[in-house]
Parts: C-alpha cells; structure tokens; sequence
C-alpha cells in the first residue's frame, strides 16, 4: 500500500483528481468505482472545474457507486442517486445512462445486488475505486464483522455510522437502517483503489487499517490484501501513524524516481 501524507484536504483532493485524470486520459472508457461521503467532495469538485476547462473528459467513461440507502427514493434529497448528481454527474460532461448506483427503491433486493455485480462484471470491472472510510473503518456501507470476501448485498447500519451520517439528514431517526453496498470482495476486484481520509475524526479509523491486524472487524484492513491501494492522507487523519515518517521518506523517494506523485 502507498501512504501518502499530504498537508491538508484540498491536497488530498487534487492529488485524487490527478489519478483521476491520469487513468482517463489513459483509458477514456474507465470504469470508475465512486464513493459518497463529505470526503470526495472536495475531489469532486476539482473534476468539475477540470471538466469544464477541457482538460478531463468523461464522455466515454461508465461509473459504478458503492452503495445506496434502502427505502429512499432516488429522488429523495440524501440518496445516494441525489447525492452523485447533484455533486458531480449533471455538472460533467458523462453520460448518464452509463452511471451506475445500486436501487435501494426494487422489490427484489437479492435480484438488484445479484444485477448490480452482474453489470460490473459486463463492463469488464472497474479500473479506479475511490473509497472514503467511516470512523470504525467501514468501507462501502460494510460495516464492521462483513466477510471479506462479501459481494454486493443488503447490510444493516451500526448505529454509529447512522450518528455520523445524521448530519446529513437531521435527526439520527430520518437515517435509513439499510443499504445496498458492494461487498468487500467486490471491491477487491478493482484494478486500482484509492481511498481518501481526511481529519482528525478519521485517525483511528486510518491507523487500524494500515497498521492493524487483517480483520473484519476493520473492513477497510482487507485493502492490505490488494496490490494496488493508495492512501492519501491529510495531516490530521494521519496522526495516530506510527511509521509516519517512514512513509513520508517512501514518498520522497518515489517522487524522485518516477517524476510524478502517484504511480
Ligand atoms: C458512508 C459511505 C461511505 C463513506 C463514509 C464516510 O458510510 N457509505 O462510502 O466512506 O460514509 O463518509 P464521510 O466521508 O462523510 O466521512
């Protein structure tokens, strides 16, 4: 795994839009894996500014999201369907049809989680994931105890990330119970996976699934298993880090030798 500690959010977000640009240029029909969360705004948001100054294009590109709440309709103003438009989708040049967010809306939740990993796979999976971390190292909507080896399923929500993602919805009561994630191993399959964490809120989170232990009780520890993780970090999710330093000497050198930040 490559830790990268950078000074603060606004790095983590550019340094995110980098690879961003530098797989879509590469590849302009990426598959991109896309997360929710106050995290990637930022990055969002870079990618918006750089796709409207011409130097990104998404014409070509599908996406696939995480997960989705279970009972909201798309509609509603915290699902995650409104949460991608809103944030990235209607302000980029992509083709709608072509981004993917489970429905937490179907009938047949088995039958929309067994579609959903069906159209990853028909897409010939996905080349970058961006993944945010909940503060008990949930990736996706799993939540600490998932297998790690989970595909796309219903879970239900602790009540601690139902308090962390209260703000975005009022009251703890109005957050939904379940959702429809990609499951761990889904998300393994990813070609490429970069995840972001930023603030201090995040730093336990972040010291258990880079140094810690392979558990399920950290989801997020699984990306230990994955040959191709970047973390990038802002000072205060990097606190509790032991190996800090070391980390920032790797990256030193890395720089040096390949004359860019990210490969
Ligand atoms: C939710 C999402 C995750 C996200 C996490 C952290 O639980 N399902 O994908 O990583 O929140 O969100 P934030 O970036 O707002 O801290």
């Amino acid at each position: 795994m490559r830790v990268v500690i950078l000074p603060d959010s606004q790095s983590v977000s550019i340094r995110a839009a980098d690879i961003f640009c530098f797989v879509v240029e590469q590849y302009p029909d990426a598959v991109l894996g896309l997360a929710t969360g106050g995290t990637p705004i930022g990055t969002y948001q870079e990618l918006i500014r750089r796709n409207q100054t011409g130097q990104i294009r998404f014409a070509e590109a599908t996406t696939f999201n995480l997960d989705e709440y279970v009972g909201l309709a798309r509609t509603h103003p915290q699902s995650y369907w409104s949460f991608m438009h809103n944030n990235l989708f209607s302000h980029i040049d992509i083709a709608t049809d072509r981004c993917y967010l489970p429905s937490g809306e179907s009938d047949d939740i088995q039958e929309e989680c067994h579609r959903y990993e069906e159209l990853i796979e028909q897409s010939g999976g996905i080349d970058l994931q961006i993944l945010g971390i909940g503060s008990d190292g949930h990736i996706g909507f799993n939540e600490p105890g998932s297998s790690l080896a989970s595909r796309t399923r219903i879970k239900a929500l602790t009540q601690r990330t139902r308090q962390d993602n209260a703000r975005f919805f009022g009251s703890i009561d109005d957050v939904p119970q379940l959702a429809i994630t990609m499951g761990v191993g889904t998300i393994l399959e990813a070609e490429l996976i970069v995840l972001l964490a930023t603030g201090e809120s995040k730093a336990e989170a972040v010291k258990n699934f880079i140094e810690g232990p392979v558990t399920s009780m950290v989801p997020a520890s699984a990306l230990q298993m994955h040959p191709n993780v970047i973390a990038l970090l802002d000072a205060g999710a990097a606190t509790l880090l032991q190996r800090r330093d070391y980390y920032n000497e790797v990256e030193q050198i890395q720089s040096a030798l390949e004359g860019n930040h990210f490969l």
